[in-house]
């Protein structure tokens, strides 16, 4: 074969392959990206303007990669783009996505219910955007949703209860909205989630007795900076993978339940400036991975169990603004080699702490709230 010829072939071969391409590309697709294209009012350097122009693949555009048997949009991910505007809600036809993440950009209005047609989805990230309204309680049908991260935006309104129809949901993130009203006790229904943060919103009303019945994977629950109310489930001796429980600034009330004792691998635990009192449970010593504990202004009586002092992992002990009294013992310091912070003013304590062998630069800190 000459040369001529090979290049003949190699261009036809070229041709063939972008006309199959642009033919085997859904136009459903092509013209919903549009409409989002459409709907962006900035984007620095013009790059989509350029970038996603009629007529080349929607495969080959920036953000976009497509699910190679049927051709089909499978992601859209443009995340860290400075983008500013609207979601359509023509997004609402890309039905063979899997991931939409448009996080830290400045997209406002509201989360259009059509998204809830995206019955493929698996990951959805918003986060970090001006986005406002309710969340639709379209999300109800996207069954294969892992990841729903929403935090720091302005949603209102309050979390749907259709969010219990989720499955697959392993991490719910909304922290800093505008949320109000109760937690949907569905969600706690849901026992594939690991990751719930929901501090800094609006929200109300009680955790269910029953909460940790059917969560036996959940690592990480933050609700602080909330007016939640009422007392911790004893049922949380059943989350026991927990790592991190976060309840800080809130209206919570009684005693801090001896179940906490169970959470053997929780690593934070914030209860600071709730309404709990009565004693500190000397369950809390059995939480031997402990590296922050922080109980300060909640109103707890007694003395400090000082079994808590031979929990070597503990690096900040915060129980500034209590009533609890009792003398500390000397040698308090000894089985603490990775302490840091100390926070004990405001209480009725005595004692001299004798400075630790092990830690010759230890100064005990002045009383301050991390939360
Ligand atoms: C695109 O996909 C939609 C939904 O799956 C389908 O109804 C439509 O016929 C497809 N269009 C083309 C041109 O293949
Ligand atoms: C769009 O960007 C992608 C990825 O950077 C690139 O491969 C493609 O050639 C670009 N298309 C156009 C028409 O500029
Ligand atoms: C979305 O994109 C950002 C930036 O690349 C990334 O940090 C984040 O993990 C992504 N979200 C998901 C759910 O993968
Ligand atoms: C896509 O979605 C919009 C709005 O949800 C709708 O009006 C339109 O008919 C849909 N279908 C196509 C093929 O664009
Ligand atoms: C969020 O929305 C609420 C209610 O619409 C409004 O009062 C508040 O100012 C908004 N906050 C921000 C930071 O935009
Ligand atoms: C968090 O939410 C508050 C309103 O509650 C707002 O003023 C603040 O700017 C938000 N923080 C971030 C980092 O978005
Ligand atoms: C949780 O699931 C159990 C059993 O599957 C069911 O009986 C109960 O009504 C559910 N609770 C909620 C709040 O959805
Ligand atoms: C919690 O710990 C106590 C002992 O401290 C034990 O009797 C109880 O069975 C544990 N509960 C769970 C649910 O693990
Ligand atoms: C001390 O704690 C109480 C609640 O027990 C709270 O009302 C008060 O504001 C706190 N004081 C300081 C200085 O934090
Ligand atoms: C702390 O541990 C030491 C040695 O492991 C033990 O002798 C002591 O009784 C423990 N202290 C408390 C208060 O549990």
């Amino acid at each position: 074969m000459g040369k001529k010829n090979a290049i003949v072939l190699l261009l036809a071969v070229h041709f063939l392959s972008v006309f199959l391409a642009l033919s085997l590309t859904n136009s459903t697709d092509e013209s919903a990206l549009l409409a989002f294209k459409a709907r962006i009012t900035f984007h620095p350097n013009n790059i989509l303007a350029k970038n996603w122009s009629e007529g080349t693949c929607v495969c080959n555009w920036v953000g976009v990669s497509c699910n190679l048997r049927h051709n089909r949009v499978a992601t859209l991910n443009l995340p860290n783009m400075g983008l500013s505007g609207t979601i359509p809600k023509e997004l609402g036809n890309l039905s063979f996505l899997i991931s939409f993440n448009i996080s830290n950009n400045l997209f406002h209005g509201h989360f259009p219910n059509e998204l809830g047609h995206l019955r493929r989805l698996k990951s959805l990230d918003l986060q970090f955007n001006e986005l406002s309204g309710h969340i639709p309680t379209s999300i109800g049908f996207l069954k294969k949703l892992q990841y729903m991260g929403l935090s720091f935006n302005n949603f209102t309104g309050s979390i749907p209860q259709e969010i219990g129809n989720l499955p697959n949901l392993e991490t719910v993130y909304l922290l800093n909205n505008s949320i109000s009203g109760s937690i949907p006790s569905t969600i706690f229904n849901i026992s594939s989630l690991q990751r719930i943060d929901f501090s800094n919103n609006r929200l109300f009303g009680i955790l269910p007795v029953g909460m940790c019945t059917h969560l036996p994977v959940l690592e990480i629950f933050l609700v602080s900076r909330n007016q939640l109310s009422g007392e911790i489930p004893t049922s949380l001796s059943k989350c026991g993978e927990l790592r991190q429980l976060e309840l800080t600034r809130n209206k919570f009330t009684g005693s801090i339940p001896k179940a906490v004792g169970n959470l053997t691998k929780l690593e934070e635990l914030y209860l600071s400036q709730n309404s709990f009192n009565g004693p500190i449970p000397n369950e809390i010593s059995d939480l031997v991975n402990l590296k922050i504990l922080s109980i300060e202004s909640i109103g707890l009586t007694g003395s400090i169990p000082y079994a808590i002092f031979n929990i070597s992992s503990l690096q900040a002990i915060g129980f500034t603004n209590n009533s609890l009294h009792g003398t500390l013992p000397t040698n308090m310091c000894d089985n603490l080699p990775k302490l840091e912070g100390l926070y004990l003013s405001m209480n009725q304590l005595a004692g001299s702490i004798k400075e630790s062998v092990h830690r010759p630069n230890f100064k005990p800190h002045r009383a301050t709230s991390k939360h």
